[in-house]
């Protein structure tokens, strides 16, 4: 937990039975609409990692943007996004992974970052952990050094946050 991660916590909308009956579905976009709340996310993160000599912030498409390319610019680092299949034009790694009906992957450019790189990798949310763990190891695979692993929210009884810890990476989460 942050900082500031009640408060976080207090300006997220939950939704219920959307996209479909049973889910309760986090939305951001009632923080992202509160300045004050949006720069003491932003400030969550560079607090926890300004001391950190990151050299990259990796975002994940698309929610992980929003927060990544705002870090990247206040820490003096790179930002590479790391892209839902097919969308990025030159040479690409990827990493499949599983979805609850079938398949997806995440891919990365090639000359994204210099071998060793030290990169944090930020998206918005955990659920079961699959899209982080896959930009995590795809990184890694690449020769970057994952130093983190970063969202905004947890949730911890869907067991991503327990996965990505059990394979090796830390992961700071500003609520859960
Ligand atoms: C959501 C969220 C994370 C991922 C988390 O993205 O932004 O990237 O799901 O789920 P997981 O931990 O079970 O992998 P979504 O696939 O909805 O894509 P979007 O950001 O393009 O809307
Ligand atoms: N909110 C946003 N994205 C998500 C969620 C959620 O509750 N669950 C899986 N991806």
């Amino acid at each position: 937990m942050s900082i500031y991660g009640d408060y976080i916590k207090s300006v997220i909308r939950t939704v219920p039975d959307w996209p479909q009956p049973g889910v309760n579905f986090r939305d951001i976009t009632p923080l992202l609409q509160n300045s004050a709340a949006f720069r003491k996310l932003i400030d969550s993160f560079v607090h926890r990692y300004q001391e950190m000599r990151l050299d990259t912030i990796a975002a994940i498409d698309a929610r992980g943007f929003i927060i990544g390319a705002p870090l990247a610019y206040e820490l003096n680092c790179s930002f590479v996004p790391v892209r839902k299949k097919g969308k990025l034009p030159f040479k690409t790694l990827s990493e499949t992974y599983k979805l609850e009906y079938g398949e997806s992957a995440v891919e990365l450019h090639a000359d994204a970052f210099e071998r060793g790189a030290r990169i944090l990798v930020v998206d918005d949310l955990v659920a079961t952990g699959g899209t982080m763990l896959a930009a995590a190891k795809l990184i890694r695979r690449s020769g970057g050094e994952v130093v983190e692993t970063a969202t905004i929210i947890d949730l911890p009884e869907l067991g991503g946050s327990q996965k990505i810890r059990d394979d090796g990476y830390d992961l700071f989460a500003v609520c859960s």
